[in-house]
């Protein structure tokens, strides 16, 4: 990405106090664009957005339960206030369940999952998009993931909620392609991140066994998803619309 390819323009990511969203916030921040980094962990994003002025950047820490529509809101609202616009989104939030065969499943992680995974990027969309559509134009990346284009066992809840932010991204990308705002979609593969490492940690044979099969032969970097994020947003992108980028060594085409 060239230095300064996002100068004068603003980014909100959510979840971006860890992992992947908080790698893309820094590869925001490199490419001159100030950062809205939200996050449930209120403490994390507000040390993120430090960290980041320390480093010369404009950041901005808030805290933001995507699940919780005034949270939403609250966040875009802030982030114009304070930087003046909303250029780009990357909905990033989402969370893991323990794995578990469907017919042994708590309907109580299925809801969290969906709350968090699919709710949490209609609602952040709904509110971003209120304020592109007035200003008219915007880009907005969703996370979805290898379980958005594939069937992995015992993730049930979680590959639904990732194969429905496919959808939710198609579905908005037409009705907004018209009026200068792009809206595409990531599919991560297994990515070195906390979530990762705590997954490693409560199923670690078949976490194992998914990390065998990447045809790269080994986990992608935060970074390396970042990049591919920021592209989507980039004026080189300007004909990407409601595409699904797969960022995954290679695995959904085995
Ligand atoms: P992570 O666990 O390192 O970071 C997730 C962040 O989301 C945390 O800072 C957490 O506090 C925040 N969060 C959780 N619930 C939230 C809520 N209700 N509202 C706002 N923030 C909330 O996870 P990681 O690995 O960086 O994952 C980021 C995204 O990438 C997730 O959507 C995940 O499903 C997706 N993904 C990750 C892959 C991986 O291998 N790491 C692979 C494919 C997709």
């Amino acid at each position: 990405m060239l230095k300064n390819e996002f100068k004068n323009k603003v980014a909100l990511l959510t979840g971006a106090a860890s992992g992947i969203g908080l790698a893309t916030a820094q590869a925001f921040a490199e490419a001159g664009a100030a950062v809205a980094i939200t996050d449930i962990n209120e403490n994390a994003a507000q040390d993120a957005a430090h960290a980041l002025q320390q480093q010369g950047f404009r950041a901005l820490g808030i805290r933001c339960d995507v699940t919780d529509e005034a949270s939403v809101a609250a966040a875009v609202q802030a982030t114009v206030a304070e930087f003046g616009g909303l250029d780009f989104a990357y909905n990033n939030a989402g969370i893991h369940v323990p794995s578990v065969e469907t017919a042994d499943a708590r309907a109580e992680d299925f809801d969290r999952v969906i709350a968090v995974n699919l709710k949490g990027v209609w609602l952040c969309m709904k509110h971003q998009l209120r304020h592109m559509r007035e200003q008219g134009y915007g880009a907005i990346v969703n996370c979805s993931s290898q379980s958005g284009l594939v069937g992995i066992a015992g993730l049930g809840a979680y590959t639904a909620s990732k194969h429905g932010v496919i959808g939710l991204t198609k579905a908005a990308a037409l009705e907004y392609a018209r009026q200068g705002i792009r809206i595409n979609a990531i599919c991560p593969g297994t990515t070195n991140t906390p979530m990762v490492a705590a997954a490693m940690q409560s199923h670690p044979e078949s976490m194992q066994a998914v990390i065998d099969e990447i045809p790269a032969g080994r986990m992608g970097k935060p970074e390396e998803i970042a990049s591919a994020v920021l592209w989507l947003c980039s004026a080189g992108a300007g004909f990407m619309v409601g595409q699904i980028v797969a960022p995954d060594g290679g695995y959904v085409i085995r």
